[in-house]
């Protein structure tokens, strides 16, 4: 997957996405993660990249050429890229954003900052909008961070156990039950006998039954769309839901 991510910031991107999961994605040659920064594109002595709103108000909108020109630059040399531009007028990302964004072969992120895009870059292309939640940042940074990671560990191998993924919170419309290791016992509480106990399908009912229970507490609204939605039971005997159903 061919990642290009367009920000005023290459900086502050570089040492996140050299280390961890996005490292060991990069050196598989499953990924590889470009920065770029737009105000390269941007004319002038002080390559300005943002300017007042017509018609007043406040702050600093960023300008369409020199994205245009960046977006250009780079489909012109590498073919159509699937965009996504981080806005806190996006969609709410979720585990089902990440999954679909696996398909693509290149993606590409743009990372707003000031007040917000002059319209003609919204209108401009085919973006995906995606925001990270409800509340508003300084920049499109950390929101495309987020978005990468959670996208890159689901690309098949990326993770060393395969399996590893698929009970995860989320993923099987579950949270995760809870899990145990060494120590048996540790100031005072002790593992479950079940864990220890070697039934597997003792094992697999519990497991089931608390992340149920969890969910429920935590997260009433996930339990909520799990009961609403036919389900089928994955390797890891959590129900998952079936898209088609
Ligand atoms: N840019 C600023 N705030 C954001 C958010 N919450 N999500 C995505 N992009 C953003």
């Amino acid at each position: 997957m061919l990642v290009y991510i367009l920000t005023l910031f290459p900086d502050a991107i570089e040492p996140y996405i050299s280390k961890g999961v996005l490292r060991v994605a990069r050196d598989q040659g499953k990924i590889d993660v470009r920065l770029l920064n737009f105000r390269d594109f941007a004319k002038g002595k002080h390559r300005n990249v943002d300017d007042r709103p017509f018609g007043g108000g406040p702050g600093m909108l960023l300008c369409p050429e020199p994205i245009f020109e960046a977006i250009e630059w780079i489909e012109s040399r590498e073919g159509i890229f699937h965009k996504v531009l981080l806005t806190p007028d996006g969609h709410t990302f979720r585990q089902s954003h990440a999954e679909s964004l696996t398909k693509h072969d290149r993606l590409l992120f743009l990372c707003g900052r000031y007040e917000g895009f002059d319209q003609r870059i919204l209108d401009g292309f085919a973006w995906e909008r995606l925001s990270i939640g409800d509340y508003v940042l300084s920049g499109g940074e950390l929101p495309a961070l987020v978005i990468l990671e959670a996208t890159v560990r689901l690309i098949p191998g990326v993770l060393g156990d395969e399996e590893s993924p698929i009970s995860e919170s989320f993923t099987s419309e579950l949270l995760d039950y809870p899990q145990y290791t060494r120590p048996r016992e540790f100031r005072g509480s002790s593992v479950p006998d079940v864990l220890m106990s070697g039934d597997h399908e003792a094992i697999r009912r519990w497991r089931e039954d608390q992340a149920r229970h969890k969910t429920k507490k935590w997260r009433p609204d996930i339990a909520l769309r799990g009961d609403t939605n036919k389900c089928d039971t994955n390797k890891s005997g959590i129900k998952k839901r079936d898209p088609d159903l």
